[in-house]
């Protein structure tokens, strides 16, 4: 497979050096310096992109992909205000987009089990639910991308909590995700329930950005020749 690689920074590095281990070959490499060769010449020669920018520049550069044809596949966390607008032009040029706040397999899987213990916790109202998730400093935007996603799976279960906020609050309703920045860490979310009595607790642990980059990579070997809007839970058939 031909992949075009948006963003050539920690993941999208990690993500060539498996992709080449895997045969496919890189085609095009665009990140700041290189925006003049992000055109519809050189993207079409790609059979798919895999995007791994960040909040600001995302949108762009998704519309574009998809405007020329080319199926893309999105990491970049903290654009999902734009998400329905990818989705719509998505639709209109019969084109492909995957998006996951968290490529990696063990935390979809980690998705699905806070989905079964946000359900099983519903009933029990001495217990409080609070969130934390731990990144590098580098990282951009707070809360993460995987802590909104685990929230809003929490939302939809638990009833008491109305509303996920990223600081702190008295107001009972409020789901707190805490957000912290230390050097190194690939990321870490944690869910926790706790009561007077005892304390609950759901931890993922990302050890290295493989994860995230092999899953990518997955998702980028079933976009080609897709149309369509998924996730990883499509990807992975879960
Ligand atoms: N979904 C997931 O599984 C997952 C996993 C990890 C990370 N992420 C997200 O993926 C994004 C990238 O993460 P990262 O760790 O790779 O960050 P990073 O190391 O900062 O890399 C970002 C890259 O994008 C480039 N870039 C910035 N603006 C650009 C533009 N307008 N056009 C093209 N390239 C541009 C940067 O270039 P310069 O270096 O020249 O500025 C850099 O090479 C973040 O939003 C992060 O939260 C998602």
């Amino acid at each position: 497979m031909k992949i075009a690689l948006i963003g050539y920074g920690k993941m999208g590095k990690a993500i060539e050096e498996i992709a080449v281990s895997k045969g496919h070959e890189i085609v095009l490499k665009i990140d700041v310096s290189t925006t003049a060769d992000f055109t519809k010449e050189n993207i079409q020669k790609a059979d798919v992109a895999i995007e791994f920018t960040g909040p600001h520049t995302a949108f762009e550069n998704i519309t574009k992909c998809i405007q020329w044809g080319v199926p893309v596949v999105s990491g970049s966390t903290g654009w999902l205000d734009n998400f329905e607008k990818a989705k719509k032009l998505c639709e209109e040029k019969k084109g492909c987009l995957i998006y996951a706040s968290n490529y990696s397999i063990g935390v979809n899987l980690f998705f699905e089990i806070n989905k079964q213990v946000a359900a099983l916790m519903e009933p029990y109202e001495n217990y409080d639910v609070t969130m934390t998730e731990t990144h590098h400093t580098e990282k951009k935007d707070a809360p993460s991308g995987t802590a909104i996603s685990l929230a809003e799976q929490i939302l939809a279960a638990i009833g008491r909590k109305k509303k996920w906020v990223n600081e702190s609050s008295r107001d009972a309703s409020d789901l707190i995700i805490r957000s912290e920045r230390i050097d190194p860490a690939p990321g870490t979310h944690t869910v926790s329930y706790d009561s007077a009595i005892d304390s609950i607790e759901i931890t993922h642990t990302a050890h290295t950005r493989k994860g995230f980059a092999s899953g990518a990579l997955l998702a980028a070997e079933f976009a080609n020749q897709k149309i369509g809007i998924f996730t990883m839970k499509d990807v992975l058939g879960l």
